[in-house]
């Protein structure tokens, strides 16, 4: 029998980091246990190169008059250091009480787990399963997947699915799951600006020249207004209203604001325009500084007007935000907004676009979806009532999973996201873990899923 805490064990202790060259061994580790482990259960893998980390495509069933299932998930993990703060190491898996530690535990290598297990099962069944199944396991989804675009243009073809079905998002508690009904969009620009060509005395030259620290403080400082909404012309032009009825969802959230601020660890939630800190993060766009430097950092002091100071940025978007426009108008405003004494280097990243499906029997529910989704939609809030006897909220996410929207607006695809990242399980972050309870009921709920929709066209 498939024994999924055997295997979560085995698969955690691949150190499979994107965006490091030095973990390429542990990427590829990661990608032929994962290939192996969907080849045991009895698919077809592919292994698909791509310019950085290659795509896994697993088939199962070819027979076309059944519906057709997308899985999606990713076999890379976030860099686990700093790795002194991990109470046991991040790549050698421990189970302490409920819950397994580990890089990767819940984000994404549990939760793909819980959706493979789910299939497994149902195959070990002697009923055949009347479901084609491909999984879509991909390496770079930490770093933003650079390769997916080209992938997508490629095998479109082989992605004509009724719809994508994933796990990689985040619910309230063990007791209140989630069914993610959208993502932000995110972008990312980083910016230079030099003044003399090497550090400078600054008693020498103090008071000649602008210094570059100084110019990136002043234009990171300006692009916030004093209550914190954005002070770039246009950046919230297409943002869309939130309906009601997503408003309302969010007192389904039990847990009180005091508790998530001591959860976090912070003094007091800053939101712009009184959102409480739930809602902000699903309904508001941001921009935020990842980091910034310049100078002289090390003990006690230097003299130096420093040449060069540099910030990172990213943002995060919102229906109907789009990434190029959004990246067009940051990068216009810190260029118009950098004195001529410097010169300024902006590097644009690659972003992606925000995602939002509207569940069925909700207010502004479309009819054009595909009927096995509604279906898939419906199959899930029953199994989730049944299995975690609670019904699940219907919310939208405040993390990013770039390709869901180009799956959606490449090939149509829409997605069921199934949230079982709870707020304890430290996803990024070190000790970060996933509840093995919490993944046993999810199978089980996975399972009702997936068999209430190999049965749908018998209905
Ligand atoms: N699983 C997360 C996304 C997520 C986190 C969704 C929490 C909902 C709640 C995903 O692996 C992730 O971290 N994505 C990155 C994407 C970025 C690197 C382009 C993110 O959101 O920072
Ligand atoms: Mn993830």
């Amino acid at each position: 029998m498939f024994d999924p805490i055997k295997v979560i064990q085995e698969y955690l202790r691949f150190p499979s980091v994107s965006t490091d060259p030095d973990y390429k061994e542990g990427m590829e580790g990661a990608r032929s246990y994962m290939s192996s482990l969907l080849e045991s259960i009895g698919c077809s893998v592919e292994v698909i190169k791509t310019p950085l980390h290659p795509i896994i495509m697993a088939t199962l069933n070819d027979d076309t008059d059944w519906p057709h299932v997308i899985i999606y998930g990713h076999y890379d993990v976030q860099p686990a250091d700093p790795f002194d703060l991990w109470s046991s190491p991040p790549f050698e898996p421990e189970i302490r009480g409920n819950r397994i530690y580990g890089r990767g535990a819940a984000d994404n290598k549990g939760p793909l787990l819980i959706l493979i297990s789910a299939v497994a099962r149902l195959l070990e069944k002697p009923e055949q399963l009347p479901l084609r199944i491909t999984f879509l396991i991909e390496g770079e989804e930490e770093t933003g997947s650079p390769s997916f675009g080209g992938f997508l243009k490629q095998y479109k073809d082989k992605l004509d699915g009724d719809f994508l079905l994933l796990s990689d998002t985040g619910c309230i508690s063990p007791e209140q799951i989630v069914i993610t009904t959208g993502l932000r969009g995110v972008v990312g620009i980083e910016f230079e600006v030099t003044g003399a060509q090497s550090d400078l005395h600054s008693g020498f030259y103090g008071g000649a020249v602008l210094n570059p620290i100084q110019v990136v403080s002043e234009i990171c400082a300006s692009l916030h207004n004093q209550d914190g909404t954005i002070n770039i012309e246009g950046f919230y032009n297409d943002v869309r209203e939130v309906p009601n009825w997503e408003i309302e969802e969010l007192k389904g959230i039990e847990s009180s604001e005091d508790d998530f601020a001591k959860l976090l660890g912070v003094k007091q939630f800053y939101t712009s325009n009184g959102y409480s800190p739930f809602a902000a993060v699903r309904f508001c766009p941001t921009l935020e500084f990842n980091g910034i430097g310049g100078g002289y950092q090390g003990e006690g002091n230097k003299t130096i007007i420093p040449s060069k100071a540099f910030a990172k940025i990213t943002s995060r978007l919102v229906a109907d935000q789009n990434p190029e426009e959004i990246t067009r108008l940051i990068s216009e405003a810190i260029k118009e907004r950098c004195p001529p004494h410097v010169s300024l280097e902006v590097k644009e990243g690659h972003g992606g676009s925000p995602y939002l499906v509207v569940p069925p029997d909700h207010p502004n529910s479309t009819t054009d979806q595909s009927p096995t989704l509604t279906q898939a939609f419906r199959a899930a809030d029953r199994a989730i009532s049944d299995v975690f006897g609670k019904p699940p909220l219907y919310l939208r996410e405040g993390g990013s999973i770039p390709i869901i929207a180009d799956l959606k607006n490449v090939v149509g695809l829409d997605s069921l996201m199934l949230g079982f990242v709870t707020p304890s399980d430290s996803i990024h972050g070190p000790n970060e873990s996933f509840n093995l309870d919490l993944m046993g009921k999810a199978i089980d709920a996975t399972e009702r899923i997936l068999a209430s929709i190999a049965n749908s066209r018998e209905n």
